[in-house]
């Protein structure tokens, strides 16, 4: 049996470790890297951490509009499957990478899976929101990782082909936070021992030059040193805009490893960020965290009191962080780290069911 998984950026290469380690064994398992992301620190480090294989089809599209990037993934991704002939394709998260293989798969008839199906953040100018939308409506199963998703798609009529399998990034983050344990992270001399971790990516923080401005303005204030990992548009927007992110408390580094990432929140004080996936890495290692959103697709970190979204003002960053309750809490969400074989035996079934 023959399973390509279509990855192509950051969240996706975490995500398929833990799936390459269940599914890995059982099948041929072929990962096609579309190269949405292609710096190391982007894309290679998380295959040499994660002992993740290495891809049998690199695609290299690389940055683009939206259009012409998943026009170019859709193309050769066709070619790839035609080529390689797949019992099945799995497809990860919400990223253009998604969109495109599960537009190519499905067109060619082939069994097509989502996963991290049925998370919505109702916020349709978000690129992402589309591109899930369209990856659920479109696959043939749908693999969700908690309940709250599940009922988005029993809600949207996707119920019978969907399946609620838990949450594999939590298998992922369990492991390696297990492995980092008893080692430190290297800080900036410039940060203490008392310092917040912070990313932004956000089209819709990143792109706006006032937006953005206010966003730095607001991390700048926070009464912690705080360290904020620069993701490449971060950095290429702020010198289009002409802002100086070096300001108030902000300390800035490259974006890091997985592992590194891991001790870095594990030792932080808190965690601001628009992304989704660290929202909850921060949660499942208890620190409390700051959503520069207006909405978020995790909402059990809000409604357990860990997470405060103040996208509708950057300037409340600090406050909200002190002012989180981050109650101690025995609830899990997220499950408990062994979702990638529930994964693993549904990709499989699917795939089965085909032939
Ligand atoms: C993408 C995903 C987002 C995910 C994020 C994780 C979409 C629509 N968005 O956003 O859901 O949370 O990845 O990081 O798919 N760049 C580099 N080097 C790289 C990659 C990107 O310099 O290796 C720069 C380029 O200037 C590029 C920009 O970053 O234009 C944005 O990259 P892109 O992949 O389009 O979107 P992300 O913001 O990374």
């Amino acid at each position: 049996m023959k399973i390509i998984s279509v990855v192509g950026a950051r969240p996706q290469f975490v995500k398929l470790a833990a799936v390459d380690r269940a599914l890995g064994p059982r099948c041929d398992h072929v990962i096609v890297h579309t190269g949405q992301h292609y710096d190391p620190a982007m894309s290679g480090v998380f295959f040499a951490d994660l002992q993740i294989p290495e891809p049998r089809f690199r695609l290299e599209v690389g940055s683009a509009g939206h259009g012409a990037q998943t026009g170019r993934m859709l193309e050769q991704l066709e070619q790839t499957f035609l080529e390689a002939a797949p019992d099945a394709v799995l497809v990860y998260g919400d990223t253009n990478s998604t969109l495109a293989g599960v537009l190519a798969a499905v067109k060619l008839h082939i069994p097509t899976i989502h996963l991290e199906a049925g998370l919505r953040s109702f916020d349709r100018a978000m690129p992402e929101e589309i591109n899930r939308l369209t990856a659920d409506h479109t696959a043939d199963l749908c693999l969700a990782p908690t309940v709250t998703a599940m009922e988005h798609l029993e809600r949207e009529g996707l119920g019978s082909r969907s399946r609620l399998v838990g949450d594999v990034m939590t298998d992922v983050l369990f492991a390696v936070r297990d492995a980092v344990a008893g080692t430190a992270p290297s800080l900036p001399s410039a940060l203490g021992d008392s310092y917040v971790v912070a990313t932004l990516h956000r089209p819709s923080n990143t792109d706006d030059g006032e937006r953005l401005n206010a966003v730095l303005d607001g991390l700048a204030a926070v009464d912690h040193p705080v360290l904020l990992l620069a993701h490449p548009r971060l950095r290429a927007n702020a010198k289009r805009f002409g802002l100086d992110v070096n300001r108030g408390n902000l300390v800035i580094a490259d974006p890091v490893s997985y592992p590194e990432l891991v001790r870095l929140v594990r030792d932080s004080s808190g965690v601001v960020t628009d992304s989704g996936g660290l929202q909850k890495e921060a949660f499942l290692l208890g620190r409390k965290t700051v959503t520069v959103r207006r909405q978020t697709e995790w909402t059990e970190t809000v409604s357990l009191g860990w997470n405060a979204l103040v996208g509708e003002d950057p300037s409340r960053i600090g406050a909200a962080l002190n002012d989180l309750p981050a109650l101690p809490t025995d609830e899990t969400p997220y499950g408990d780290g062994s979702a990638a074989h529930r994964v693993a035996d549904q990709v499989l079934a699917c795939a089965g069911g085909a032939r």
